[in-house]
């Protein structure tokens, strides 16, 4: 039967540029969505990868009034950043474009011009809310409140972060503004609305009846449960003043929400790609033998199952799409990844870190992908699956095939004799894996597929280690030189195989054996072929390493920085204590408040906390009971200086008298520390005032 699928039209979710990419971002959405392009193109078919940097939308604006900058020079820096790492670490996007670009905020209007002309929109004036204090509405991020579904207390005006569904501010239990932290008014304004009531029928249809088993379980379930709850309409336009203009009379200060604009940006992207491959990017959105898929991560499904579709089948000449395999979220090192926070692997610096290690993270990410559950990043398991699998099984078998190779037969493949039942078994098997990787990335499993890929190395490994070349170069010159044309089918298999999990290694590999690229490059279906992959006769490469050992102390380092970073929290979100009551500078001088030396220290008996001091506070030696036995040993702190309160009524503490105190302050990880006076050359009894 003929292929109905004449192209492929595949997304990226489009990052917001509010900062850089991380490796949530990369195994939830890109590197997935890489290997399927790769896979894709590799098969000869014609296709078109497409992402893109999300310009507007609140984060922006509030990342610019954080930073005293402009909206434009945020997103300035951070597309810059995003779009150079992209390209460093490989991901073969055909075009990637932004949405503050003039194609996509024309690309946008446009569609919002005709789907308005078309009276698909309801005109509303309803009250939304607005901070007095800040003189603004407050849409989607600018609102935090209980999401009235998880009862999560910091949800957002839009979407909950927590339990990621999407809701209208309004709906939002005890609202506060991000701005200013008021509770906001409400103040009438007008929107424009997509009436997603009025598609629910269809959406039913299209989804429930018609994808139930081929889209993911999480996928499925999430729309189902948003059309079983009922769809009501949604507001489009909002009032800021960054992002696209709304394009119609009475809509001036207004511009398209985020949502809105941001998936268009597909469809700009691949305008602005066939524009200069001097293509027609119509076929790509709107030719039903397209195959439309959409990479996101989870809290991106309702918009590209709901919204996005509604707003394609609202304007009616597009197609829909063919599937939305979405993932779950990675967590790192047990903790949910955070911008804020600064609990990340940063893209652009695992780069400058790791340098050519692309592939790497690309296989840790891969093999640990969070395909039906949310999974866990460690940098442990990363150096273990670098040593014990790609250096160990991938990078071990291609040294010994090449050097080998070079040792026996000076780079040249050799003639095979009579091939053995092992062989042939050997061979049959590697024949049969090009279908078994297809059939995995074709049904988006690619953990799966990337695990199969190793197979294939490993089951290099067994026939070297079964086969013992370097033994029988001794006893039997013909056997070796059949073992290693086959050792030597299985290595350029490996090239080929690699390509969309690991595509610098398999460059490099292709160097090694000196497989050309291009049109003389060995394809996915020549590996199931019976053809053979490397005649003999060929002459390969220079051999080099394809992986190297990692390191503990680069693992280290790297736990050591996320280590800062959640120090540097602590400290951030160390509550302070709200100021007392205003004191008259007669209060203030009612305290007596000495330099005084610490002479003696010894622990209070059954006192976990105490210790019983003897303190020179220049006027006398006296005794002060204080609760620092946590912190201090008695003899760290002995001729210590310290500031005393003189003044303070004694009082018995377990039957001491305790006669002052000792001024002391916390860190946020609760250890005390003194306030000392800080200099040396101040004398036992000097006042502090
Ligand atoms: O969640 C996000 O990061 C969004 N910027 C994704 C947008 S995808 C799209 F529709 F453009
Ligand atoms: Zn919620």
């Amino acid at each position: 039967m003929k292929d109905p699928i004449k192209r492929y039209t595949i997304t990226a979710a489009l990052p917001y540029t509010n900062g850089p990419v991380h490796i949530g971002h990369l195994a939830g959405v890109y590197v997935p969505a890489d290997i399927y392009a790769r896979y894709q193109r590799l098969q000869g078919k014609d296709i078109v990868f497409v992402c893109g940097s999300d310009e507007h939308g609140v984060p922006i604006t509030i990342k610019a009034k954080k930073e005293g900058i402009t909206p434009q020079q945020v997103v300035d820096k951070y597309h810059a950043i995003i779009k150079q790492s992209f390209e460093d670490f490989g991901i073969s996007f055909d075009n990637y474009s932004r949405t503050s670009a003039e194609i996509h905020h024309k690309t946008a209007s446009h569609f919002f011009e005709n789907l308005y002309n078309d009276n698909k929109f309801i005109e509303e004036v309803t009250e939304q809310f607005y901070d007095e204090a800040a003189g603004q509405f407050l849409a989607d991020r600018f609102i935090v409140g209980t999401c009235p579904k998880c009862g999560f207390e910091e949800s957002y005006g839009d979407q909950c972060e927590n339990c990621g569904t999407s809701h209208n501010a309004t709906d939002l239990i005890n609202p506060k503004s991000a701005i200013t932290g008021a509770i906001p008014t409400l103040k009438e304004t007008k929107h424009w609305f997509l009436p997603l009531d009025q598609y629910e029928a269809w959406l039913k249809e299209w989804i429930i009846k018609g994808h139930k088993k081929d889209w993911k379980t999480n996928v499925y379930g999430q729309c189902k449960s948003w059309i079983d709850d009922g769809l009501r309409p949604r507001a489009v336009t909002r009032d800021l003043d960054w992002g696209i203009p709304v394009p119609v009379k009475g809509a001036e200060g207004k511009v398209l929400y985020v949502w809105f604009d941001a998936p268009i940006g597909y469809i700009s992207a691949t305008k602005e790609w066939a524009i200069r491959e001097g293509k027609d990017w119509r076929p790509y959105w709107r030719d039903e033998s397209t195959k439309l898929l959409h990479f996101i991560g989870k809290d991106n499904i309702v918009f590209h199952c709901i919204i996005f579709p509604a707003m394609l089948k609202a304007d009616g000449r597009y197609i829909l799409p063919d599937n939305v395999p979405a993932n779950e979220f990675l967590n790192l090192e047990g903790n949910k990844i955070s911008t804020s926070k600064n609990w990340a692997v940063w893209l652009h610096e695992y780069l400058k870190e790791f340098p050519n290690q692309q592939d790497v993270l690309r296989y840790v990410l891969t093999a640990n992908a969070p395909e039906t559950k949310d999974n866990d990043f460690t940098w442990s398991d990363f150096q273990a699956r670098n040593n014990n699998e790609l250096v160990a099984v991938f990078g071990n078998f291609i040294n010994r095939v090449v050097v080998l190779t070079e040792k026996y037969y000076q780079g040249v493949v050799p003639k095979p004799g009579s091939l053995s039942e092992v062989d042939l078994q050997v061979l049959k098997e590697l024949r049969a894996y090009p279908a078994v990787i297809s059939s995995s990335i074709e049904r988006y499993r690619f953990r799966e597929a990337q695990m199969e890929l190793m197979n294939v190395a490993r089951l290099g490994n067994k026939y070297l280690a079964d086969e013992e070349p370097w033994k029988t170069i001794k006893t039997d010159e013909e056997r070796t030189k059949t073992v290693m044309y086959v050792a030597l089918q299985i290595a350029s298999a490996l090239a080929v195989l690699s390509e969309p999990f690991l595509p610098f290694t398999s460059d490099k590999l292709k160097v090694i054996l000196n497989i050309g690229k291009g049109k003389t490059a060995l394809k996915w279906s020549h590996v199931a072929s019976k053809k053979g992959l490397l005649p003999s006769g060929h002459t390969i490469g220079k051999g080099e390493l394809l992986f190297s050992k990692i390191e503990d102390e680069q693992i280290q380092q790297q736990l050591d920085k996320l280590q800062a970073s959640k120090k540097a929290n602590e400290v951030m979100n160390a509550t302070v204590t709200p100021q007392k009551e205003t004191i008259q500078f007669d209060d203030f001088t009612k305290l007596d408040m000495r330099v005084g030396t610490i002479l003696e220290a010894e622990k209070m008996p059954k006192a976990k906390k105490l210790l019983v001091l003897k303190v020179d506070t220049g006027i006398d030696v006296r005794t002060i009971v204080s609760g620092i036995a946590e912190s201090f040993s008695p003899e760290e702190i002995i001729g210590k200086k310290v500031t005393v309160l003189v003044n303070l009524a004694p009082r018995a503490l377990r039957g001491v008298d305790s006669e002052g105190m000792i001024l002391m302050t916390e860190t946020p990880e609760g250890k005390l520390v003194f306030v000392n006076p800080d200099s040396d050359s101040v004398v036992n009894g000097a006042t502090i005032n």
